[in-house]
């Protein structure tokens, strides 16, 4: 992957690593993924804990697509310990089941059904329940089931795939939003966005508990957001975003880093 964007007063240095292309931001984010479940396998064997699991969710919308792709090809496909990692919804949209616009059929036309992904480590949020409160309140109850934390904790997934949307949402938390609040719940139910139907979202704290968050942007519609994201601006969910012990990098294209690169005063290399 590339190293992260240079620059004497570059603020954004050590979290954001700037490609030249969407195919190159694929790649780098399948190598990123890759790496994190290694080396999280590679610390479990030491620990003589052979049987964990590994923990990683995933979003939907247009720009991981590609990734997912690449994951579930060679030379991943015959590397990746599928076995043991455990996958689930960042968010989804309450559309019926098997929907096009659905999450979770992007995620299985892209990787469930190529990859050898067991069945039973595929974690999705059921839209076939009457509602997405209902829906919501059964995805928290199974990540409770695979997350023993104490009362008032929250998960610790090893790795979290987030996009960020031109107006500066995460997951399916929108600015503005109630949702978008810190409180207690792992799981909620949403609204905004494109396509403008109810969502069923992982919450702020959840993001922010897990050990790695990878965020991937591209595309010059995203510069601003990006931008305000790295900036902080406290408006935009993303920026909400941060992990207390873990780290959070972001990967971007050119056309996405254009005015992060331009106002952090640094370039890619
Ligand atoms: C969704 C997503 C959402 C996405 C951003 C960016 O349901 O749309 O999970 O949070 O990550 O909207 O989407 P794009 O990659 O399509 O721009």
């Amino acid at each position: 992957m590339a190293p992260p964007v240079s620059g004497g007063e570059n603020p954004y240095a050590e979290r954001l690593f700037v490609v030249s292309s969407a195919e190159e931001l694929a790649r780098a984010a399948a190598g990123r993924l890759w790496g994190i479940v290694r080396e999280r396998a590679a610390v479990l064997a030491r620990g003589g804990r052979p049987v964990s699991v590994i923990h990683v969710a995933l979003s939907g919308g247009e720009t991981p697509r590609r990734t997912y792709e690449i994951l579930s090809a060679e030379p991943y496909r015959a590397r990746f310990p599928w076995e043991r990692v455990h996958f689930y919804q960042v968010d989804e949209r309450w559309v019926p089941p098997g929907d096009p616009r659905s999450n979770r059929t992007m995620l299985r036309e892209t990787l469930f059904s190529r990859a050898p992904v067991p069945e039973s480590n595929v974690h999705c949020v059921d839209t076939g329940f009457p509602g997405p409160s209902v829906g919501a309140r059964r995805y928290e109850e199974a990540l409770r089931a695979a997350f023993p934390v104490p009362p008032g904790g929250f998960p610790r997934f090893d790795a979290i795939l987030l996009g960020i949307g031109e107006d500066g949402h995460t997951a399916s938390l929108f600015p503005g939003r109630p949702e978008t609040a810190v409180g207690g719940a792992w799981v909620v139910a949403s609204e905004g966005g494109e396509p403008p139907v109810p969502r069923v979202t992982l919450t702020i704290p959840v993001l922010s508990a897990a050990a790695q968050v990878v965020f991937l942007v591209s595309g010059a519609k995203k510069a601003r957001a990006l931008y305000g994201v790295l900036s902080g601006d406290p408006a935009l969910p993303a920026s909400r975003v941060s992990p207390s012990r873990g780290k959070v990098t972001f990967l971007a294209d050119e056309p996405a880093a254009s005015l992060a690169i331009r106002k952090g005063g640094g370039g890619s290399r």
